[in-house]
């Protein structure tokens, strides 16, 4: 009788103790049927009341794409560019690019001075750096495949958060105190981003409003013609640049097929070209795959110099052969073949870092990760959406164009200005990505999602310039070899190695300081200034009984939203 109490005791002890760390554990919004989590509340409970209202992921990926133009203007765009990648209940699966391109006037030298140099600031400021935007194209493309709500009915919570204004966060004020400058310095005239926002502000935006409205009432021509056509080309045209009327009316999104591949049981599928991301994403994750990584504790030296190793190897990879395949060839199928991954990894050795083959002496600009933004949904029927878009850096060109009230993008210094001098990023390019007409610039933006056993998973995705396709990864290594919910596996440090320059880029405060002096004992270079944060992932993860769990990044103000 006393061991029976005794054993009665013990698992009492246990049963508590189980609920103990249970409780410790973070984890993110649940929801039982339907999710939206992106970079603004407004705009996830807009996403999110429009499922409710029984529409579906893809009608809410229209309402919280442009609830973000108006909500989130340092990213979310209506003249900015992105990529979707989807799954729907039956399994099918795609990717939409609405990837911003290079106006028919472009030309490969069009950043170089006399002297063949890089003239600093054209591709990042003002109306030159804009490339043709893709967004609302976009939109409608989903619309027409898959939207079932009244159009209306999409766009009207976005009209009506511009009219009656969003309350500037901390960040926000931030941010837009940052730009001031540079808001002045591009136009011609006072605009609204550049007064003095604070915490709290009521922030109104009227012409964006009207504009919206012109793409409610007219579709696409109410943005790629038209009034709202005339404000951009007079505008750009006032200011030295180069897009026509003829460039807008020529932009189509492309539905383009994804970049599929198995990692450990799980499918991934995941953006292709223009987007770097996909090929990236699974060059890495199976360079990797021999290895049994969960046994190496998170984040410690043999993971850090697992993941650094195999991510210099696909970066360099990048910089050389990828760009837009409509203008060039890129080897896509030899460069995810096993046989190439695992030749490629044959040098990599645990005693000591391979040196990059040259280290950039140039100086790495710091960049904060919120100047893009992604969303992911899942709705009440099973459909999935896992969207990032931007307008490059924090508000693009910081061209507002006048009248109209919105954000034009400086997606042009994508571009590989000229091969070798790396762009805002870091990354160097040659010929693949050389400025072209009507030719798409590389991306490293990685819309995902994840299955495991023919069923979904994971639905992920970050801002962050060239980490983002390394801050997707180490979610998809969190949730996969750590088996860690998705709150949890947001919240946790990133680090980040990009071929060049030759160092590890990672979160302060991040990684413990042992760590740190081996990788540095081994040959690597940590750098922990410039990159406050990497990344700012938003993702969805299903739970084993079917329940959604958000991340919802604590980076920035990003919130998840359901039922
Ligand atoms: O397409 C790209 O890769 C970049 N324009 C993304 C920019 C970005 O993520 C900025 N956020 N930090």
């Amino acid at each position: 009788m006393k061991k029976i109490i005794l054993v009665f005791a013990f698992s009492l002890l246990l049963i508590n103790c189980k609920t103990a760390t249970k409780k410790e554990k973070i984890i993110g919004l649940i929801a039982e049927k339907a999710m939206v989590v992106s970079a603004r509340e407004e705009a996830s409970k807009i996403g999110s009341a429009i499922l409710q209202k029984g529409g579906n992921a893809y009608d809410a990926m229209i309402a919280t794409h442009l609830a973000l133009a108006v909500a989130y203007p340092v990213a979310g765009n209506i003249a900015g560019g992105g990529f979707m990648v989807y799954r729907n209940a039956d399994g099918t699966k795609g990717t939409l690019d609405f990837r911003e391109k290079a106006p028919l006037a472009a030309h490969k030298d069009m950043y170089l001075d006399s002297l063949g140099n890089v003239i600093e600031g054209r591709s990042t400021f003002g109306a030159n750096a804009v490339g043709v935007p893709g967004s609302i194209a976009g939109i409608f493309e989903v619309y027409q495949k898959f939207g079932t709500l009244p159009f209306k009915d999409l766009i009207q919570p976005a009209i009506d958060l511009a009219r009656n204004g969003i309350t500037i966060t901390k960040n926000q004020s931030e941010g837009l105190s940052d730009a001031k400058k540079a808001f002045q310095a591009v136009n011609n005239y006072e605009t609204i981003f550049e007064k003095d926002w604070k915490k709290g502000d009521v922030f109104k935006q009227e012409e964006l409003a009207q504009t919206l409205e012109r793409i409610r009432d007219f579709g696409k021509d109410g943005f790629y013609k038209g009034e709202t056509a005339n404000f951009l080309v007079n505008y750009i045209t006032e200011l030295g640049g180069i897009i026509t009327h003829e460039d807008l009316e020529k932009y189509r999104a492309v539905w383009r097929n994804p970049i599929t591949f198995a990692y450990k049981n799980h499918t991934i599928t995941t953006m292709p070209l223009p987007s770097s991301g996909g090929i990236c994403l699974a060059q890495i994750l199976k360079s990797i795959e021999p290895y049994d990584v969960s046994k190496y504790e998170h984040n410690s030296t043999k993971y850090v110099q697992l993941i650094t190793e195999a991510e210099r190897r696909s970066y360099a990879d990048r910089a050389h052969y990828l760009g837009d395949v409509d203008f060039v060839k890129v080897p896509v199928d030899s460069l995810i073949d096993l046989n190439y991954i695992n030749k490629r990894m044959r040098n990599f050795s645990w005693d000591k870092a391979t040196p990059s083959s040259e280290v950039s002496q140039g100086n790495i600009l710091g960049y904060e990760s919120d100047q893009t933004t992604h969303y992911s949904i899942v709705d009440q029927f099973g459909n999935a959406v896992s969207v990032t878009t931007t307008l490059n850096t924090g508000y693009g060109s910081k061209v507002v164009v006048k009248g109209a009230g919105f954000i034009l993008n400086n997606e042009m210094d994508d571009f590989s200005s000229k091969p070798g001098v790396p762009n805002v990023y870091g990354l160097v390019g040659t010929k693949a990505n050389a400025i072209a007409a009507e030719k798409r610039m590389l991306s490293s933006m990685t819309p995902t999602i994840v299955e495991k056993d023919g069923k979904l998973k994971m639905v992920v995705g970050t801002p962050g310039g060239s980490t983002i396709i390394t801050s997707v990864l180490q979610n998809i290594l969190n949730v996969i070899e750590y088996d860690m919910g998705m709150q949890e596996s947001v919240d946790k440090a990133r680090f980040h190695h990009q071929w060049l320059p030759d160092i590890i880029r990672m979160e302060p405060n991040g990684f413990d300081k042992i760590t740190k002096t081996k990788l540095e004992s081994l040959g690597y270079y940590i750098y922990e200034k410039n990159s406050l944060i990497i990344g700012k992932v938003d993702a969805i993860l299903v739970l084993p009984n079917g329940k959604l769990e958000g991340g919802a990044d604590k980076r920035g103000d990003d919130a998840a939203a359901g039922f």
